[in-house]
């Protein structure tokens, strides 16, 4: 590391120790938030030109700087090479000074690294989470496709993994919109937490200058400012609560993820992955890996990982900023990229795959998940459904001893279970009268599945 300018320095004797230097340095990862740290920085020295507290000549050199600082990162002209500086803020601060001179020094009047950072992180995850809501919503035009695109498409519905009553394919994706609308609403409602400026709360107390904080806040286009100086630079809740709500949603990609992960095995066998999504083999070539969902799954690790992570570093940390604080960037932004890059490819995997339809359909016939239907018969003729449950476990067990399935059972073996079997009773038994039978609401059946289409296409609409 060559010698770098710091931002303190005045009251020590004695350089500091370079592994202490590199252990302390940040700027390998906050380099990412040089953007909000410049367009926080400009906004700052406008107020503090309005607010008179440098001269339109300073304020006007400052901004100036600023911007073709801000040009150059976003042209790729100019590299944040680690070593330069301790962190973004330094590093700002050093290339302003090397632009404009000494007088970069007026743009700290009024602030501290604490409210900066605060700051900065508030402002990258407000653009993040925005961006999340819209891969969110994309994964759900997926989905919403997907369904319609295979209406009464029938397969076996699960509990236990075991096969439990027939669902519509387009049922089952459906549900998984509305986890993913439940997500979209975590996020929108974290987003108002974040959009607080914490910027002039300086170090930990307030200013002593007359600054503008509503200004700043408009400026910058945050929906409000914070109202305890002392609270704003401690607090990383904003992050918290974004992991939080990341490692719920991990966890619905993650149950998708193991859904694709099964159907598309040789024993489920309902979907094929499109090869774009998959990779082979080095040693068998028949091989064909659904390596995305399985990523997916397994990614979800990291996300919880990075939300215990940031909850043990602000465990007991005493009031006001502590270092420990640093600690809280790679979580946040290792989050952001997996959540990123697994919703993107959870919804063009969805789009992409193929249905087997015939597979699914085959899937859910002669396996009882129609015993039910059988139960509710015989509660409509006047048995109480603990009488009928017990009466259908005895069917079943029938069938099981002499190689029999529902479907097939003629009316006289019914009937010899009980009396009020007739025709109609053969009837209910196959997996399309099942599913039409489900037309409570929010139930299987196709008429409800329709609807739940529509009012999922108006939710995407209003939004
Ligand atoms: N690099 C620091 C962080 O990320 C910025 C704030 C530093 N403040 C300080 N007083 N050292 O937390």
């Amino acid at each position: 590391m060559k010698n770098m300018e710091k931002l303190w320095g005045g009251r020590f004797k004695k350089t500091i120790n370079k592994e202490m230097e590199e252990f302390i340095s940040s700027l390998s990862f906050d380099k990412k938030l040089v953007k909000y740290d410049l367009l926080g920085s400009i906004a700052h020295a406008q107020m503090l030109g309005k607010c008179k507290i440098i001269t339109k000549e300073e304020t006007d050199k400052i901004v100036e700087g600023l911007k073709q600082i801000l040009k150059e990162v976003q042209e790729d002209k100019v590299e944040i090479v680690t070593g330069e500086a301790e962190d973004i803020h330094s590093w700002v601060e050093n290339k302003l000074k090397e632009k404009i001179g000494a007088i970069a020094g007026k743009l700290h009047i009024a602030r501290s690294r604490n409210d900066q950072i605060a700051l900065d992180e508030r402002m990258y995850l407000k653009e993040e989470v925005l961006k999340i809501q819209g891969l969110l919503k994309d994964l759900q035009k997926s989905l919403i496709a997907t369904a319609q695109k295979n209406l009464g498409v029938i397969m076996p519905g699960y509990t236990h993994l075991q096969h439990a009553q027939p669902l519509l394919f387009s049922h089952h994706l459906m549900a998984y919109f509305y986890m993913f609308e439940r997500d979209k609403g975590r996020m929108k409602d974290l987003y108002k937490r974040v959009d607080v400026l914490p910027l002039g709360s300086a170090a930990l107390a307030g200013t002593s200058f007359p600054i503008d904080r509503e200004y700043v806040a408009t400026q910058l286009g945050f929906g409000g400012i914070s109202e305890n100086s002392l609270d704003a630079v401690s607090d990383r809740d904003f992050i918290l609560e974004f992991l939080s709500a990341s490692a719920i949603l991990m966890m619905h990609l993650s149950r998708l993820g193991e859904e694709m992960v099964l159907w598309s095995s040789q024993e489920f066998d309902f979907i094929e992955l499109d090869d774009s999504f998959c990779t082979g083999s080095s040693i068998m070539p028949q091989k064909k890996n659904p390596d995305a969902a399985e990523l997916i799954r397994g990614k979800t690790g990291r996300v919880y990982g990075n939300l215990l992570n940031l909850l043990t570093v602000m465990k007991a940390l005493p009031l006001a900023y502590n270092h420990d604080m640093q600690e809280d960037k790679e979580p946040l932004f290792d989050t952001v990229s997996t959540l990123e890059s697994s919703l993107f490819l959870m919804s063009k995997m969805i789009e992409t795959m193929q249905i087997n339809k015939e597979k699914m359909e085959k899937g859910s016939k002669d396996d009882f998940s129609t015993a039910t239907e059988l139960a509710d018969y015989l509660v409509k003729k006047g048995l109480t459904f603990r009488e009928a449950h017990k009466l259908v476990g005895k069917i079943v067990l029938y069938c099981l001893e002499n190689n029999n399935h529902l479907e097939n059972l003629t009316l006289s073996e019914l009937k010899a279970f009980h009396k009020s079997f007739d025709e109609s009773t053969l009837k209910i038994l196959t997996p399309q009268a099942a599913v039409k039978a489900k037309d409570s609401y929010g139930g299987t059946s196709l008429k409800r599945v329709e609807e739940s289409i529509k009012s999922a296409k108006e939710t995407l609409e209003k939004k």
